[in-house]
């Protein structure tokens, strides 16, 4: 491959096939990105999260992919951890996974573990032990994650693919362009947010997934797709900022935002001139739309997208506490998380109810098409793939509505 990166000699062998097929490819995948960018050096990276996890996504090209690369026995340089996949790893069977694809996914994680990837299947990496610090240059390739880990930590990554991902995680190396440039993380314009939710509970999912929706509306609207530099916004906790960078992320495909007073590099720049307002009214009249579905349709509901926090299962916990729910109910979150729920005995009580963990996996990647109606979930993004991957009908509301609802729809509360 010819290219006009400056290339050390570890990299250069790299690209010539000296360690191998697999190597070679994992470079001329980064090459070919830093080409197409006019990257000038590849940098190290410090971690890699890779996405391209679930059987339902991958099919049979991609499982033989996986296979061919990790048949030559190399592995990962880096820390690297793997977004969700389709199914539970342990409780397949009884969240109704046919045994067909769970061989094919079980599959794919071997390929994935035989590449040195830790088999985390989470797209909360960062609350799992794989944490990058402000200013460390990685590989990342889940939307969510990528904007939580630009944004809210400070770290610097570009919205990886799957593969671009697992070949940094190979190589342990990235083009460096785009966000990884001090000039790519300027604000492009000003957001001044004149709404504030009904209440500060640190669980208010819902109403933040819905004005990261209209920011990303807006901003594409007005012609400034890119970095909102936002002001309004007095208090906001982690769960509420992973809402809303999974939120922004999907609607707008933006992978970086400045909170003025709250994520690290707000204070960096001077606001931008273009500004866009965000009124109370507006997001009072979206988070009614996305409630305008017939409740008695709903016949799943789901939270944990991105992967409920522990908090959040404690929050869950309280609210189902003697109470039932009769409907298909999922949580979906990271197992060392739901173990730590464990040890607490908040599975026990949320399972007392009638509600279902479902580890490893989530509502989106999971072979749920054709099995439900209509979903009703806390979560925009969850709302997005919802209805144009599984064509379901969708409705957000807020964690508490959300068990209101099961219960009174599915049993005695
Ligand atoms: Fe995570 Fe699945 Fe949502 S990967 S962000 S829970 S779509």
């Amino acid at each position: 491959m010819k290219t006009t990166l400056k290339l050390t000699d570890e990299e250069q062998d790299m690209l010539g096939g000296k360690y191998g097929k697999t190597l070679q490819k994992a470079m001329q995948i980064i090459v070919g990105l830093g080409t197409i960018y006019d990257a000038e050096r590849l940098i190290p990276v410090t971690s890699a999260q890779v996405a391209g996890v679930s059987y339902d996504n991958l099919g049979e090209a991609g499982l033989s992919f996986l296979e061919s690369l990790a048949a030559e026995g190399i592995t990962s340089r880096i820390p690297a951890t793997l977004n969700p996949a389709g199914m539970d790893l342990k409780n397949w069977q009884a969240l109704g996974i046919d045994a067909d694809f769970a061989e094919k996914q079980l599959r794919v994680l071997r390929a994935y573990e035989r590449l040195g990837i830790q088999t985390t299947c989470s797209c909360v990496p960062y609350l799992i032990g794989n944490q990058p610090t402000y200013g460390e240059h990685i590989a990342w390739s889940e939307s969510s994650a990528v904007c939580f880990a630009n944004s809210v930590l400070g770290a610097r990554t570009n919205r990886e693919g799957g593969p671009s991902a697992l070949a940094a995680a190979l190589t342990g190396r990235t083009a460096e362009y785009g966000y990884h440039l001090d000039q790519a993380r300027q604000p492009t314009v000003r957001v001044i947010v004149e709404s504030t939710p009904s209440s500060h509970t640190g669980f208010q999912t819902a109403y933040y997934g819905v004005l990261a929706k209209l920011i990303s509306k807006k901003t594409a609207q007005a012609g400034k797709k890119g970095i909102p530099w936002i002001e309004g916004i007095d208090q906001i906790s982690i769960e509420e900022l992973k809402s809303f960078s999974a939120s922004l992320a999907t609607y707008g495909g933006q992978a970086l935002f400045h909170i003025q007073g709250r994520t690290p590099e707000a204070d960096l720049f001077p606001p931008p001139r273009q500004t866009i307002k965000i009124s109370n009214l507006e997001v009072q009249k979206e988070i009614q739309r996305l409630r305008n579905v017939v409740k008695d349709e709903i016949d799943f509901f789901t939270l944990g997208c991105p992967h409920l926090s522990l908090r959040e299962i404690e929050k869950i916990a309280q609210l189902v506490k003697g109470k039932s729910v009769n409907v298909e109910f999922w949580l979906t979150t990271a197992r060392e998380i739901k173990q730590a729920a464990d040890q607490q005995g908040w599975t026990e009580i949320i399972e007392q109810s009638g509600i279902k963990f479902s580890c490893d996996t989530c509502c989106v990647v999971a072979p749920i098409r054709g099995r439900f109606k209509a979903l009703a979930t806390d979560s925009l993004k969850a709302c997005y793939y919802g209805a144009s991957k599984h064509q379901l009908a969708v409705a957000a509301l807020s964690i508490e509505e959300l068990i209101d609802l099961a219960c009174s729809a599915g049993g005695k509360s």
